[in-house]
């Protein structure tokens, strides 16, 4: 009696593993594949359980800073009357839909002497698209960018004024800011000299949820076979992350060109430490000569609010997940949360705006040292503004 009971609980145990186990491979075998490896699963599937929070995310600069181009939206922002570009009286590029695709063709004296196809689409066009073309494993940009500010085409910043240039080698280091992903293999050619090859089919575009939450298959088999579990389980959970760590999320692509990648920071995840990818450039040319934008990170620190306050990180004003974009009476309450009182003079206090608008006082918008772009027929450069995070007091402008 005692042999059979036993040999029957043995069984009984061997069968319910073997339910449990079955059902661990089947969550995991429907999941697709992800380029980046087993512990991904791609965007697709956090849809399935956080479908609002994706939806919102369709929408947002993040998910869509870069794409594949497709003619359709390209052409939404073609003017019939604007597509071109005139170095000089005899050279021009000009934005032309042709049989097999959009391109940007370079004419020198009426003929056309070289032309190249839209593949891929840098920015979501809140303040600019640059655009680029894949030739084999390298990508190049094209010499005209689209400047949302003049809603129409100048020269890629950084490019010669002078003549059209198609040559710009664009390298993964934008893809690590500007995408979540793209499988690359570097060939150490001489002492000083690396090759780089990038495979197309392999480019995640836009900033996935993977990319700011780390890899997510192990999250989503738990709670496909736990649906009762409400508490989120095998994802970092941003509340239980240091300041530091907060600030680190962030900084991977908001810290501008001080930092030099000491490896992709493709593998970078919510809790990690940044100085294991990028180390300060003591060389002082920045870290190579890409023109990287967008250092709101070491802005922010050097401000006193950030200095003298223990919480203060970007989450404090910023939430990928809404979309408040030029909405400055929410963020001023977000000024407002830290600054009950405030002391203004009263001549501060008669320009009015006092309790909706802290934000243009104390974070003007101010030109980019490194971006710039030149529109036809102008003789200087124009600016390219953007928000500074050094938040502090400014001189009052009228
Ligand atoms: C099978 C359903 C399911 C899928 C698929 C899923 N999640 Fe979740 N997730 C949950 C549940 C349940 C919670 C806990 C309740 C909540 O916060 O919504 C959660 C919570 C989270 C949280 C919040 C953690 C916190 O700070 O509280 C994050 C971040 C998250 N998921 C990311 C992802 C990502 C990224 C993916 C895709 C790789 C994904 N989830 C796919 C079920 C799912
Ligand atoms: C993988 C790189 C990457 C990471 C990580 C990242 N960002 Fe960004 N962020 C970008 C890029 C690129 C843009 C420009 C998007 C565009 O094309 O308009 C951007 C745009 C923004 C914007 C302006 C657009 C908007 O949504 O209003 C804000 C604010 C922002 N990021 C905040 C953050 C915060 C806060 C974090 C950390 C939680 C963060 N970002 C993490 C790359 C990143
Ligand atoms: C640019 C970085 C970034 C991207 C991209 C991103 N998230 Fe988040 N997400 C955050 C941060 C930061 C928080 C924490 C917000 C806080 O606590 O202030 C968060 C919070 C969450 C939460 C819990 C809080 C909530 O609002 O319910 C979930 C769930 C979540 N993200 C899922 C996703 C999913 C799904 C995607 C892709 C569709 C995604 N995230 C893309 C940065 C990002
Ligand atoms: C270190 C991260 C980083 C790198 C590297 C980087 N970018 Fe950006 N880029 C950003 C951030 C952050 C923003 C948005 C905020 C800003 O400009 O301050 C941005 C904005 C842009 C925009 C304008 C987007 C819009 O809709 O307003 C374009 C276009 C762009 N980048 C193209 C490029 C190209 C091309 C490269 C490579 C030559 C590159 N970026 C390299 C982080 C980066
Ligand atoms: C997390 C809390 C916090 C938030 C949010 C915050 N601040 Fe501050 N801020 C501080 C602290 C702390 C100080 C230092 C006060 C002191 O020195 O007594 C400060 C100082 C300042 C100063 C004085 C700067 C100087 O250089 O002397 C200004 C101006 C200011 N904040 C404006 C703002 C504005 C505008 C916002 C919103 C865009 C904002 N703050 C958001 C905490 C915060
Ligand atoms: C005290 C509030 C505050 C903090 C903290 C803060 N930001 Fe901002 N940020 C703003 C405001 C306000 C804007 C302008 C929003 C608008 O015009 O819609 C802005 C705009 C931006 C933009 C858009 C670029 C532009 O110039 O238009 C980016 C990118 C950005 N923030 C990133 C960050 C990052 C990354 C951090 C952390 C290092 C951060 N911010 C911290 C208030 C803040
Ligand atoms: C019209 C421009 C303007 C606006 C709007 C404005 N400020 Fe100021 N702020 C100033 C100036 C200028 C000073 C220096 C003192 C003075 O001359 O009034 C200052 C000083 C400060 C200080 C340092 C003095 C102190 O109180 O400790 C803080 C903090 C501050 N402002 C926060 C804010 C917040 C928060 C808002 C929005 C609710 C805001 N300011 C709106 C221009 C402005």
């Amino acid at each position: 009696m005692k042999g059979a009971k036993r040999i029957l609980f043995i069984l009984g145990a061997i069968a319910v593993a073997i339910v449990i186990l079955s059902r661990c491979m089947n969550a995991a075998d429907q999941l697709p594949a992800d380029v980046r490896g087993e512990a991904y699963t791609g965007a697709a599937t956090c849809v399935k359980c956080h479908k609002d929070l994706s939806e919102s995310y369709a929408h947002n600069p993040h998910g869509l800073t870069s794409k594949p181009v497709l003619d359709a939206a390209l052409l939404k922002i073609f003017a019939p009357d604007s597509n071109s570009f005139q170095y000089d009286a005899s050279q021009k590029v000009v934005v032309e839909k042709r049989d097999s695709g959009i391109f940007q063709v370079a004419y020198r004296d009426g003929k056309a002497v070289r032309a190249q196809k839209f593949d891929m689409q840098f920015g979501s066009g809140e303040k600019a698209y640059t655009y680029t073309y894949w030739q084999g494993k390298k990508m190049y940009e094209l010499p005209l960018s689209y400047f949302t500010a003049i809603k129409n085409w100048a020269i890629s910043p950084g490019f010669p004024k002078e003549n059209f240039y198609y040559d710009r080698a664009i390298t993964s280091r934008c893809l690590e800011c500007h995408a979540s992903y793209v499988a690359v293999k570097i060939t150490q050619k001489s002492t000083f000299e690396k090759d780089e090859e990038m495979e197309k089919g392999t480019v995640i575009y836009g900033i996935d949820c993977e990319r700011c939450h780390g890899p997510g298959k192990q999250h989503v088999v738990f709670h496909m076979e736990n649906p009762e579990e409400k508490n989120a389980k095998f994802i970092t959970l941003y509340q239980t992350l240091t300041r530091k760590q907060k600030m680190d999320v962030c900084a991977v692509c908001h810290s501008g060109n001080t930092l030099v990648a000491q490896r992709s920071v493709f593998g970078f995840q919510p809790g990690d430490d940044l100085e294991a990818y990028y180390s300060q450039d003591f060389t002082g040319f920045g870290g190579g000569n890409i023109d990287v934008h967008g250092n709101q990170s070491a802005m922010l620190k050097g401000s006193n609010c950030y200095r003298k306050s223990e919480t203060m990180t970007c989450q404090s004003c910023h939430n990928t997940h809404e979309n408040i974009k030029g909405n400055l009476t929410i963020y001023s309450q977000r000024c407002i949360s830290c600054h009950q009182s405030t002391k203004h003079s009263q001549a501060t206090l008669s320009k009015g705006l006092l309790s909706t608008n802290c934000i243009d006082c104390h974070m003007p918008k101010e030109p980019s040292k490194l971006i710039t772009f030149q529109q036809a027929g102008k003789d200087h450069l124009s600016p390219y503004l953007l928000r500074s995070h050094h938040i502090a007091i400014y001189p009052v402008i009228n």
